[in-house]
């Protein structure tokens, strides 16, 4: 298997399994693995070596980006750093590029910058003179200092002077910059050495007092430039990130906020192998601001339909002496990247920072950052496609995977459901219907590309980004075992069934609200009943189960159509043909969901949270609904009182007892006068020949429609 096959679903899989991965690419040794897990403490003499006053260590945490392909070459990047999603950001879009695109990197010139100042000076003239013309002394001198550099072929190359007029009006300063070649150091005690070894014969060639002595961290005589190239973008999204690109150039305080976005792809590699990042990010600063206004360090532009960024910034970094040396696992951080030269680390850090920020800038062009960030694999997909990041969350490995996963799906179907195809075409069902080849064996990417492009544009931004991605949403369905999938697809097409059927959007009998509930909740809930079963062996299932999954979706769905009732009929979609009617259904619904909820095995204690979570919340929400049809509020849960109500709910997930008192105190909440609670007949039941399922399937569908939507 090639390294992408090693590292595909990396964030997966658990640490150790990831350790053993990266051991497997990079041919790491285990007293390496060892080091890199933390595993081999570090020892205290390397701190006591390394600053002062040592009191011990600060870990943060070391990931790894996966799927970088720079130059033609694939490369795991270490990346220390304690921000979360940095690291799957970055590894995101370099799947994207990889996929339909290239990185290529470069550097200019290899020599940083000492300077020898002269703060007041009384002949500049003079001044200048002398040291033009001692220019060669000044070079050979300055490499006698350098015996070890010189030797490896580096060296002082050159010198150059600048006039600057004081600030304070008071004459001029002169600066003499000596340019050497630090090979693959980062140069900074051999230049300031320099530097100060050269004072007393400057100042006697010139008759001037030398003030400071010190290298400069604007090292544009040494920088580094990535360029990526990624094709058929979406236009929508393309323009977007061009567009931030122009927010960026034209206002300050955006650019400071594009290029830390920049600096968060490489910070952390700088951190992981030992470089001095202070030095990096006052360089990168500086060279933004280098032209009079600060700058943004990467601009991106539309060719076509092919997306071009470009980086270009100082890069003094080194792969000797220093931390990079000393610290074990800066060493393994640079083995990892089979780095043999400065510049090799030089031209990553410039490929990274410019893949993160088109991360950031693809995330706010479109969703936007905080759901951006969480778009990032099937889970986070499922949070920013709506489910609730909290529930989601909860779930175990693999059920996370194969419920995101069926959100997505369930999203997409909407996509093609919703979307404002032309009137009198057929597109929507051709549309359709390549959705449903997708889902049974994978499309090329070139069958999923051209899908997507043939949605109208008057689909939202968010749906937008969705199909982007539906390519991954297709390839991690069908990298699922089969009877997952299975069940995924199966349900999916019916629920596609079931949409087309409703598309009137108009229900007119409580019977009616049941079937579409059914379709858009109802088989959503025996789906995940049916994964739940196929990963929790002692998850018996029987018709009451089924039953309570189908109620616990239409209790889910009946209490959304009632907070959204006002937006959805100003949107044109009747949904609650008699408020009352379908509140006191929710309510009976609640209590076989109920049933439903204590049903499930204390051993799948994730899908208990995550249920219970969901059914409470809902619960909890149908007085908020009440109150807000006379105050026009939200009808949520307020936030105060939420969190506490979801911590008990977790405290007590596993007792029956426990959820029942808080279950019954809940529904006495939710009564609509002397309705009643909705207590369940028998009839609710699915056994029995008049039980509610049948009831509700017998009418009003057509006998033939009810066996097309395979109710019977
Ligand atoms: C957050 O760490 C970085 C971003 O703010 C960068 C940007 O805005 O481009 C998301």
């Amino acid at each position: 298997m090639n390294q992408h096959g090693l590292t595909e679903g990396f964030y997966r899989l658990t640490q150790k399994e990831r350790l053993e991965r990266v051991g497997q690419i990079c041919d790491l040794t285990e007293e390496e693995l060892n080091i890199l897990s933390g595993r081999k403490p570090l020892a205290p003499e390397i701190a006591e070596n390394l600053i002062e006053n040592v009191v011990g260590y600060f870990p943060i945490p070391l990931g790894v980006a996966t799927n970088f392909t720079i130059d033609g070459r694939d490369l795991l990047i270490p990346m220390a750093v304690e921000e979360t999603s940095i690291i799957a950001a970055a590894s995101a879009t370099a799947k994207w590029v990889r996929n339909e695109g290239s990185i290529n990197t470069y550097t200019k010139g290899n020599l940083i910058i000492g300077q020898v100042q002269f703060p007041f000076v009384k002949n500049v003239a003079h001044a200048r003179k002398e040291l033009h013309k001692n220019r060669d002394l000044l070079i050979a001198l300055a490499n006698t200092c350098l015996p070890g550099l010189v030797a490896r072929g580096g060296g002082v190359r050159d010198i150059a002077i600048r006039e600057i007029p004081r600030p304070d009006s008071d004459g001029t300063m002169l600066v003499l910059h000596l340019l050497c070649d630090p090979c693959d150091a980062m140069g900074a005690n051999l230049i300031n050495q320099v530097c100060e070894a050269l004072k007393p014969r400057v100042e006697s060639l010139t008759g001037e007092k030398v003030g400071l002595c010190i290298l400069s961290n604007l090292v544009d005589g040494k920088l580094a430039a990535a360029e990526v190239v990624v094709r058929n973008v979406d236009p929508v999204i393309g323009k977007g990130i061009e567009e931030a690109t122009l927010f960026a150039q034209a206002d300050p305080y955006r650019a400071a906020t594009h290029n830390k976005g920049v600096l968060n792809g490489i910070d952390p590699i700088l951190i992981a192998t030992g470089n001095d990042w202070r030095a990096i990010e006052a360089g990168a600063h500086a060279y933004a601001a280098r032209k009079g206004q600060y700058q943004p360090l990467t601009h991106w532009k539309m060719e076509g339909s092919d997306l071009i960024g470009r980086i270009e910034l100082p890069m003094a970094v080194g792969i000797v002496g220093g931390v990079t040396q000393v610290h074990p696992t800066a060493r393994v951080a640079l083995k990892m990247m089979k780095i043999e030269r400065s510049e090799d680390l030089a031209r990553i850090c410039a490929a990274a920072g410019l893949i993160q920020n088109l991360g950031a800038l693809k995330a706010l062009a479109t969703v936007g950052i905080v759901k951006g960030h969480m778009q990032l694999h099937a889970a986070n997909l499922a949070i920013a496609a709506g489910a609730e990041i909290h529930e989601v969350a909860r779930l175990e490995e693999p059920l996370r995977l194969w419920v995101s996963l069926t959100y997505l799906i369930c999203r997409v179907l909407d996509t093609v459901e919703d979307a404002p195809w032309p009137l009198n075409s057929n597109l929507k069902n051709v549309q359709f219907e390549s959705f449903l080849r997708f889902l049974k064996s994978s499309g090329t990417p070139a069958d999923i590309s051209s899908w997507t492009t043939a949605f109208p544009a008057g689909i939202t931004t968010g749906e937008r980004l969705l199909l982007a991605d539906s390519q991954m949403i297709f390839a991690d369905l069908h990298s699922l075992p089969s009877e997952v999938r299975e069940a995924i697809c199966e349900t999916a097409e019916r629920m596609q069934l079931g949409m087309n059927y409703f598309s009137e959007m108009k229900l007119h009998s409580l019977v009616e609200v049941n079937q579409y509930c059914y379709f858009v909740a109802g088989i959503v809930g025996e789906l995940l009943t049916r994964l739940v079963a196929l990963n929790y062996k002692d998850y018996k299932l029987n018709e009451e189960v089924f039953s309570g999954s189908l109620h616990f979706g239409l209790f889910l769905q009946k209490v959304n159509l009632l907070k959204d009732q006002a937006t959805d009929e100003k949107e044109g979609r009747f949904l609650v043909p008699n408020r009352r009617l379908v509140w006191n259904s929710a309510l009976r619904n609640a209590w076989h969901a109920f049933e439903y909820l204590k049903s499930i095995p204390k051993s799948a204690r994730g899908y208990r949270v995550f249920c219970a979570w969901s059914f409470f919340l809902g619960l909890y929400s149908l007085p908020f609904i009440k109150e807000a049809e006379e105050t026009h509020s939200l009808g949520k849960v307020p936030r105060e009182l939420m969190w506490p109500l979801l911590k008990t709910i977790e405290d007590k997930v596993l007792e029956n007892d426990a959820l029942t008192v808080i279950f019954e105190e809940a529904l006495a909440e939710c009564q609509l006068s002397d309705d009643g609670l909705g207590r369940p007949q028998d009839s609710d039941s699915l056994q029995g020949g008049s039980d509610w399922f049948i009831e509700m399937a017998n009418a009003p569908v057509a006998h033939s429609s009810l066996s097309h939507l395979r109710l019977i």
